[in-house]
């Protein structure tokens, strides 16, 4: 609170966040995996050179790694793979030194197989967490009690022999459902909230946060219609069903904001983004919260299901802006640990505006480890998978957006001196840190210029965004603009060359030339797939 006794502006509103997928980011210690001693080495990388401000560090828990650490056997331990629990504090420390804040995974929706809680709840129906997750009686005919698949395919429901009985899993059959309805699970995974946040962490992404709440009828989901129009990619066969009964029961927001109570009583002030993919967007916009006491918020995917076309974009926006509750704040990304990479999606054109747009927006930024080099997906060979998903369905396999990050030319991109656990992209020689920071027209470089860009102005910080009359099918035209300053962003995402009528100012930034910075009178001239950034003070 301030003298006024007004609450300051929460600090991840004014942050961009960089999503580090550990396995792949740095090894230390030459196993080929990615380790937490690995990404200390780069902390100054992030802070100083790219000039982010939060991290979100995917799991790194005790995990089987049956989903790479998304299958967590113990929350309160760090898997040797990755260093010690010592480690990981240290972490926390070194990102706070250099004035990073950290957010970690919290795995509300299920544990690993091998999770002692669920070790004990599968050893008999009489024992005291059975109850910890959700155990049903199989139909008379011996089938699981609900049709309900799983997000990776196949039945949400493995029997278990033992005791006769189906448990519920949502993912890999290794990764049973956790029980939400059982207030002693409720307790005991709070207490995995507290014991991170009293070491210091400034916040979680909540990995499936509508997911553990399904339909306490158990009603089976209904097929979808025959002129169903899928709202996102095509995920097999879990698209054979609308989703009505198997997430996002009315019951999931009294846990967020029993979460969110344990959350606020920290003076860190940590933040919680929710893993949400939900399309429509009011039902995406409950998870707020009425009084704003859920999610700060929820994950916005939007941008990333969106045509991408300046048409397309400018309705995605504008339609997202104006469902976030007055007063709430979002977020925006165009990759992460589970899609194809942005630059593999949209091409090395479409990635620069990218960059520009993502870093433009009324909102708050995350980046993926690697887009702002210009990384693309690998393409694995045949029978070389390590995605439990992929390995399921192929097409659907993630391995190609999480293979190590690209320091140098040299062998392995810098990222190991031993074998790496996934392939190298096959573009390293000239995609990485340190042939890019030599290159003024490097994506690297366009990004430390945007960040920048971002870190300096109150507009594009925090100010408000309105589509500029400007825009066409070919230019997305908008303005940020708070009390001291207006900026304009026009983003050309056609092959040819155009105009855009708009007020005096000075160029910023250019995504396609580096040293453009001339001053403007009224008419913007845009190169063909050229985003320009333009001040007006
Ligand atoms: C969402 C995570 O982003 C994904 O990587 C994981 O496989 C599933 N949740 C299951 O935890």
């Amino acid at each position: 609170m301030t003298a006024n006794g007004r609450s300051r502006r929460a600090w991840w509103r004014d942050a961009v966040f960089y999503q580090i997928y550990p396995l792949s980011f740095a090894d230390s210690n030459g196993d080929g995996f990615g380790d937490l001693e690995g990404i200390i080495s780069k902390l100054d990388y992030l802070a100083d050179t790219l000039g982010v401000d939060a991290l979100w560090i995917s799991p790194f828990y005790r995990s089987p790694m049956s989903d790479w650490g998304y299958d967590v056997s113990d929350h309160t331990d760090v898997d040797p793979l990755f260093g010690e629990l010592a480690t990981a504090e240290r972490l926390i420390e070194e990102a706070h030194a250099r004035g990073l804040r950290v957010i970690f995974d919290y795995l509300m929706n299920h544990t690993s197989i091998e999770h002692p809680w669920f070790v004990e709840s599968r050893s008999s129906r009489d024992d005291p967490k059975r109850d910890w997750y959700v155990w049903r009686d199989p139909k008379e005919d011996g089938s699981p009690p609900t049709n309900w698949v799983s997000v990776f395919s196949g039945p949400a429901w493995t029997l278990d022999e033992r005791t006769g009985q189906y448990y519920r899993h949502t993912f890999l059959p290794n990764q049973p459902d956790l029980n939400w309805r059982n207030p002693d699970l409720v307790e005991a995974m709070l207490d995995v909230a507290r014991f991170w946040l009293d070491r210091g962490v400034d916040g979680f992404r909540v990995d499936a946060a509508h997911q553990m709440m399904k339909d306490p009828h158990e009603r089976d989901n209904p097929p979808v219609p025959l002129d169903y129009e899928r709202p996102w990619k095509d995920m097999g066969e879990y698209d054979n069903f609308v989703h009505l009964y198997d997430f996002g029961h009315p019951d999931v927001h009294e846990m967020h904001r029993q979460f969110r109570k344990t959350v606020d009583s920290y003076p860190q002030e940590p933040v919680t983004v929710g893993e949400i993919h939900i399309f429509d967007l009011p039902e995406w916009a409950s998870y707020y919260g009425e009084n704003f006491d859920q999610l700060h918020m929820p994950f916005n995917f939007h941008l990333m299901a969106a045509d991408w076309d300046a048409g397309s974009l400018r309705v995605a926006i504008e339609t997202i802006l104006w469902n976030v509750p007055v007063g709430g704040w979002t977020n925006w990304l165009l990759g992460n640990h589970d899609e194809r990479r942005l630059a593999t999606r949209l091409g090395p054109e479409h990635a620069r505006l990218a960059a520009m747009l993502l870093l433009s927006l009324r909102g708050t930024p995350f980046l993926y480890y690697g887009d702002e080099l210009g990384m693309t997906d690998a393409t694995i060979p045949p029978g070389e998978g390590m995605d439990p998903w992929g390995k399921k369905v192929d097409y659907l396999s993630r391995d190609g957006a999480r293979t190590p990050m690209q320091w140098s030319s040299s062998a392995n991109a810098g990222f190991t001196t031993g074998t790496p656990w996934l392939p190298v992209a096959p573009n390293s020689e000239s995609t990485n840190v340190a042939s890019e920071l030599e290159d003024p027209r490097s994506m690297l470089n366009l990004y430390r210029r945007l960040l920048a860009a971002r870190r300096d102005s109150k507009a594009l910080r925090i100010g408000s965004f309105l589509t500029h009359p400007a825009s066409n099918d070919q230019v997305l035209v908008y303005r940020r603009e708070s009390n001291e300053e207006i900026a304009t962003v026009a983003l050309n995402l056609s092959d040819e060359e155009t105009q855009v009528k708009i007020r005096s100012g000075t160029v910023a930034v250019s995504t396609v030339d580096p040293d453009r910075t001339e001053t403007v009178s009224k008419k913007l001239l845009l190169e063909p797939f050229e985003g320009v950034l333009v001040s007006h003070q």
